[in-house]
């Protein structure tokens, strides 16, 4: 084991070594022919950085603000599902090393690892839940009653999932939780997505997701959300200006621009693309945040420089977790802060509140090919 992992990329090759293959499927996958997986990885390289120089960046500050609370920097977990099929702490570590980097984590409704276990093990932990909307109402007023007690700070509504997208992978593994595990939000085997219940021939998940989810929302459940909690409430999902100044009409607090990983539709844009039309759309109402694709402390950078106030990450994660449970998520959480803090330095920005569009354009050459 003396191979250093230096890298998010070296954190996913051990953990592909180390995951059952059809675990390590689940987690990497994107939908369809993943022509989105790999854009989201490819559309930062065509945005160029452009750096001040002779700026003074002896000492640099990564600190800054999400939806009115203290973090450390502006890099926090996404909503990962089933976290405890990389590693046996799964959610209780990635909480642990949040809390340790002083960022926060948001908790998938699908995970392992029950909304009281986490808040128990990550108490002073900045944490968030975010939220499925099912057919039984009253299963998704329970998990924003749970979170309103466990002290989360903001509920991440997601809004691309009427359906699950497809996974070829999934579809081929059968894929399905391992015997030994459960969604632990959920007490019924059905709703638990239990390995007990018979998926047929299919990805096990997108049957459960069928079946348990309402492909039937509209604006008017995020009124019933809003209705229901005084938490402030993100849309995950957003893709568009018109879709963001909606939701910024129905009073949410913030928009998540997002393509779920790229694990929905296939073909739309990669994020850092789509996140220029967004923030323009909502003209500094909300808080505007990006997930997709960020592996290193440059795209960080960009992603703050197109407006993003913050990014989440959600791979890292999993790579992280697989490789060595708490540390190595801690591990990879680092990585990207010290990433992010050198391009900010040798970018010329002391702290987040300098980093603007100007430090980035879109490579000529990438703009001459379309
Ligand atoms: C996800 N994502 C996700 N989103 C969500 O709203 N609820 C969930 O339970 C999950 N589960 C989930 C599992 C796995 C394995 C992945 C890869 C993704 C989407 C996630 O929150 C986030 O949008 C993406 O993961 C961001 O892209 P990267 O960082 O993985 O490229
Ligand atoms: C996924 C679900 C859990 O992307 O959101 O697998």
């Amino acid at each position: 084991m003396s191979t250093r992992l230096l890298c998010i990329s070296d954190y996913e090759q051990r953990a592909k070594s180390v995951l059952p293959k059809s675990i390590y499927d689940y987690y990497r996958s994107g939908a369809n022919d993943q022509e989105t997986l790999a854009e989201n990885i490819a559309a930062f390289s065509r945005w160029k950085l452009y750096p001040r120089i002779l700026r003074n960046v002896a000492e640099v500050d990564l600190c800054t603000s999400i939806l009115g609370q203290r973090v450390s920097m502006p890099i926090c977990a996404a909503a990962t599902a089933m976290q405890c099929m990389a590693h046996a702490d799964g959610e209780l570590a990635t909480v642990r090393a949040c809390r340790s980097l002083g960022t926060g984590m948001m908790l998938s409704s699908w995970s392992t690892s029950s909304i009281e276990d986490v808040a128990e093990a990550g108490r002073e932990a900045l944490r968030w839940l975010q939220l499925y909307i099912y057919k039984d109402r009253e299963v998704t007023k329970q998990l924003v009653r749970r979170a309103e007690r466990m002290g989360y700070k903001a509920i991440f509504v997601t809004v691309d999932t009427p359906y699950l997208g497809n996974r070829f992978d999934d579809v081929r593994n059968r894929f399905k939780l391992p015997p030994q595990l459960r969604l632990k939000n959920f007490e019924t085997d059905n709703l638990a997505f239990s390995s007990k219940e018979d998926f047929g021939d299919n990805s096990g998940f997108a049957v459960y997701v069928t079946k348990v989810i309402d492909a039937s929302i509209s604006w008017d459940d995020v009124k019933w959300l809003k209705g229901l909690t005084s938490l402030p409430i993100v849309a995950k999902g957003i893709l568009r200006g018109d879709d963001a100044r909606e939701a910024v009409k129905h009073g949410l607090d913030g928009i998540l621009v997002s393509n779920h990983g790229a694990r929905q539709l296939d073909g739309v844009p990669a994020t850092i693309d789509a996140l220029p039309e967004i923030v323009e759309a909502v003209e500094g109402k909300v808080e505007v945040f990006l997930d997709g694709g960020v592996r290193k402390g440059t795209d960080v950078l960009k992603a703050l420089a197109l407006g993003a106030k913050a990014v989440f990450v959600g791979r890292p994660i999993i790579w992280g977790l697989a490789s060595q449970g708490e540390k190595g998520v801690q591990d990879v959480l680092e990585i990207l802060k010290e990433e992010f803090r050198l391009a900010m330095a040798l970018s010329g920005c002391q702290n987040v509140k300098v980093i603007d569009k100007t430090l980035v354009r879109k490579n000529p050459l990438a703009l001459s090919k379309i």
